[in-house]
């Protein structure tokens, strides 16, 4: 018995914390095959507390507040988030923070449960622009962030966080309310009636069970936008973070933009091939994604360690020639499927909203890299590396940035080839 007894959930997901709060992942393998969208069902979900209670009946009249630093405050109902304002579709990744933590909690426990890689999923979302909804109510020349709060009764009051007001009102940074996933209303779990969805930036931000927007001219003080979602320093320990207030209220510590990441579904961690029954080659594929709306440009695999791209110095920081080696194309590249490019050049409308603007300047969507192997090369290797580069140039590092919370994990993805005998 929990509170969450009147929320549907599908038996595949699988649990990460005890029976309640709800937070799960997809199994990788039944992620990856559903392609480029995610059924709701299959729909990673990480909740704070319980799922508010909302009936049928009451979802018209779903109230939002738009408030603090506006000329003209708002309440606007659900009947009113629809029909006054126009509707957009976009598909869109939503990423937690703490994906692939688990591999940060093997090497040392974080404060966080362990995600694995499927702390992800992707869903046509349908709904206002979060900026015509602000415009409406008029911000003041002061108003610097936009404060969300969801209806989630938690034990330290209120799910809140912001994003900077500039961001929401930027038409390329695609930041909207949703009360649809593919076509359907939103389910419980993922904030019915109404949530806030942020593109490109880490999942904390997308409130769900949406029920404020307050602009102020300073970031979000609720107990979550401080205590969560945040990389703090990596020598900061469980121990110094409890007893020093200071390391959670420096702001430069909160993460709003994905890291650039992948990740190998075929094979995965822990896999057991049989390389024998494979053939000549072994397809070797995976998932990327970027953050702010940055195109994934390249995704690479070694087998030989990665050191061949690496610059040795020696004990007086001199280029170490010996062992140097950049010149080796020891890092090979992958294929990589863009599925979202389907709906950018895609005209007209979908489930009510206008599929157009933003978003077909920007990526703000999970990509398919693949790259065929010779079996050889893989009974000749100790370990896949797989590392991903946006159009930044943004790399994922070879080491791990361990933190305090395991958030935004993302050093080289490796899966291990064990030999028999
Ligand atoms: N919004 C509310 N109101 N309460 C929450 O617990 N969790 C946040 C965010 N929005 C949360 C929330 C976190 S940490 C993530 S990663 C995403 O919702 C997850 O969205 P999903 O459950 O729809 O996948």
């Amino acid at each position: 018995n929990t509170p969450d007894n009147h929320v549907p959930r599908d038996p595949r997901l699988i649990r990460l914390t005890g029976v309640h709060p709800f937070n799960v992942e997809p199994p990788l393998t039944d992620l990856y095959k559903e392609g480029f969208l995610t059924s709701p069902e299959l729909f990673y979900v990480r909740n704070h507390g319980p799922v508010p209670q909302v009936n049928d009946v009451d979802i018209p009249n779903w109230e939002i507040s738009i408030e603090g630093l506006v000329e003209k405050p708002l309440v606007l109902n659900f009947r009113e988030v629809l029909q006054k304002y126009d509707q957009i579709t976009a598909p869109i990744t939503l990423v937690c923070a703490g994906n692939r933590r688990k591999e940060q909690n093997t090497v040392r426990k974080s404060k966080g449960f362990s995600w694995g890689p499927a702390g992800l999923s992707t869903a046509l979302f349908t709904g206002p622009m979060m900026a015509d909804i602000i415009r409406s109510a008029k911000p003041l020349r002061s108003a610097k962030y936009v404060c969300m709060e969801g209806a989630d009764k938690l034990p330290n009051g209120f799910y809140g966080t912001s994003v900077k007001l500039n961001w929401a009102m930027d038409p390329n940074r695609g930041i909207m309310l949703a009360h649809k996933m593919n076509g359907e209303d939103l389910r419980p779990d993922h904030g019915r009636p109404l949530r806030a969805v942020v593109p490109g930036q880490i999942g904390g931000r997308s409130v769900k069970w949406l029920k404020k927007l307050i602009l102020t001219d300073a970031p979000s003080d609720n107990w979550y936008h401080i205590n969560d979602n945040r990389v703090l320093p990596t020598m900061v320990s469980p121990e110094m973070s409890a007893q020093d207030r200071k390391w959670w209220t420096d702001d430069r510590y909160a993460i709003y933009d994905l890291n650039v990441n992948s990740v190998a579904a075929y094979p995965q961690h822990e896999e057991e091939l049989d390389l024998a029954m494979a053939g000549p080659t072994y397809t070797a594929k995976g998932y990327a994604y970027a953050g702010g709306g940055r195109r994934i440009t390249r995704v690479e695999i070694s087998l030989d360690g990665g050191k061949c791209t690496n610059i040795s110095y020696d004990d007086n920081l001199k280029v170490d020639k010996a062992n140097t080696c950049v010149f080796l194309p020891a890092w090979r590249l992958c294929e990589i499927e863009y599925a979202e490019d389907k709906y950018r050049n895609f005209e007209g409308n979908l489930f009510g909203g206008k599929v157009d603007m933003w978003w077909r300047e920007a990526s703000f969507c999970w990509s398919f890299w693949s790259l065929e192997i010779p079996v050889s090369d893989l009974e000749a290797s100790d370990a896949i590396l797989v590392r991903a580069v946006d159009e930044a140039l943004a790399a994922q590092p070879r080491d791990m940035y361990w933190s305090v919370l395991g958030m935004m994990n993302n050093p080289w993805f490796r899966v291990t080839i064990t030999k028999e005998g």
